[in-house]
């Protein structure tokens, strides 16, 4: 008999981000993203999939949210899209702020707390044009949106999350060029680190200003970064590296107020800090009131190059890189299944950067789902894979971590980037032909979880 008891008051919610889920890419004046301009592009989406119709959550907000109430989920993480409320980075689009006051009203109507992120990667394409998150600019124009996002929604939302996993923005959109935009230009990929990181604290002071008491945090993607053999110089010095590029080169100037010196160096070559000006790590160091964290797995690294990846890495300036296979279940992703790396993560996280609130922002896996004769879905390992990621976070608080809450990724199927719909990461199931929402077993489950602030079997 198994009884994990989590803190009082802890968070339980569910995850989604706006172009995963929205659809209605045309509709009330929004323009186009770099994701709608990507998907154009053949062969860069599997299947040539693109942000339509995704879970339709635009126009079915209100059945989600009733979804939501149904399971006793106490908070939903969703983002904000840039394109609606500033189309092509411009002026402010009301109807666009309309839908997300819509959205928040009906949450609260229903005891869901609101937790909107700010940018889950879709720039206005216009932006991308004038040299996107490469170009320094783009950092004010965020602060731009920022604001008139707090100032329509701010009387309601006090929890705001700047950026979603500025390492994929930076290093997938603009080094290995898999994500939107899909540029392969290792400069513009560290420039735009520095600009993503500008881009969190001007936008951090746009909503204190105008939401006093708001909590404010970003949300980073963490994975332990473990060298095959620990006795190789090589295979350690690239664990630091991948590390540094990872988490530290995010981590320090948000919490310490410097770059980490080792990784300015390793930049050098792609002259990382000449887009550092005067005051700007005063800007990014700003008080955070909770660090995200998103966590999958683990990467098990080695300086070998035998099974590097093909085509650029977004590890800029790693001349070689592989990452084998240990023994683990692994996801539909390819990921290995490793919970005791998320304990890790929290631990080195308390350690390292004491005195931070901590959220699980997302957590999730993908598997194949299969829809049985009388249309139920029993995803036996999703089910197991959030259990066991359950009680690594337990065990994380237990050693003191001041971890909060936890939001499942994802509440519906969505449009999972680069992969289209073929992966499903919801605990909810999406028909896509019919829009049909079917609570997975594990939606039953982690609803028991929500309700009974426990995990007891
Ligand atoms: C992290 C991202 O924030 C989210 O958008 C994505 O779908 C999940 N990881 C799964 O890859």
């Amino acid at each position: 008999m198994e009884n994990i008891v989590f803190p009082q008051g802890f968070l339980w919610g569910a995850a989604t981000a706006a172009f995963q889920v929205e659809g209605a890419t045309e509709v009330d004046g929004r323009t186009d993203s770099i994701w709608d301009e990507f998907c154009r592009q053949p062969g860069k989406v599997v299947g040539g999939d693109c942000g339509e119709p995704a879970a339709d959550h635009y126009r079915r907000f209100e059945q989600d949210v009733a979804l939501m109430a149904d399971l006793g989920l106490k908070a939903y993480r969703f983002s904000i899209a840039w394109p609606r409320v500033r189309p092509d980075g411009g002026k402010v689009n009301q109807a666009g702020l309309d839908f997300y006051s819509r959205l928040v009203d009906t949450l609260l109507e229903n005891d869901i707390l609101p937790w909107p992120t700010l940018y889950h990667w879709d720039l206005p394409q216009a932006l991308e044009v004038e040299g996107g998150w490469a170009n320094r600019d783009t950092a004010f124009r965020f602060a731009e949106y920022a604001t008139s996002a707090v100032e329509a929604l701010g009387d309601r939302v006090s929890s705001w999350t700047t950026l979603n996993e500025p390492w994929c923005s930076a290093f997938l959109g603009y080094a290995s060029g898999v994500h939107a935009p899909g540029r392969q230009d290792p400069r513009a990929a560290v420039s735009a680190v520095h600009h993503l990181l500008l881009g969190h604290g001007l936008a951090a002071d746009a909503i204190r200003a105008g939401v006093p008491g708001a909590q404010v945090g970003i949300t980073l993607n963490m994975y332990p970064i473990i060298p095959v053999d620990p006795s190789n110089p090589a295979d350690l010095d690239v664990a630091r590296r991948l590390d540094g590029l990872q988490q530290r080169i995010f981590l320090d100037p948000l919490l310490r107020g410097e770059y980490p010196a080792d990784i300015v160096a390793d930049l050098e070559p792609f002259g990382f800090a000449g887009n550092v000006q005067d005051g700007d790590l005063d800007i990014i160091s700003g008080p955070l009131d909770m660090l995200g964290v998103n966590y999958y797995s683990e990467h098990y690294v080695s300086s070998s190059a035998n099974g590097s990846e093909p085509g650029p890495s977004p590890w800029v300036g790693v001349e070689q890189a592989s990452f084998p296979r240990r023994d683990a279940p692994i996801t539909d992703m390819g990921w290995e299944v490793r919970p005791d790396g998320l304990t890790a993560t929290l631990l080195r996280l308390h350690h390292d950067y004491p005195r931070l609130p901590l959220y699980i922002t997302e957590n999730g896996a993908a598997f194949r789902d299969h829809v049985n004769g009388s249309g139920a879905i029993d995803d036996v390992d999703r089910t197991g894979f959030i259990a066991s990621h359950l009680r690594a976070a337990h065990t994380a608080i237990e050693a003191g971590v001041d971890l909060r809450g936890y939001f499942c990724w994802s509440l519906l199927d969505n449009f999972e980037w680069a992969e289209g719909y073929a992966k499903r990461f919801g605990i909810v199931h999406v028909d896509y032909d019919t829009q049909v929402r079917t609570p997975k077993m594990s939606a039953r489950w982690y609803s028991r979880v929500a309700r009974d602030n426990a995990l007891v079997s």
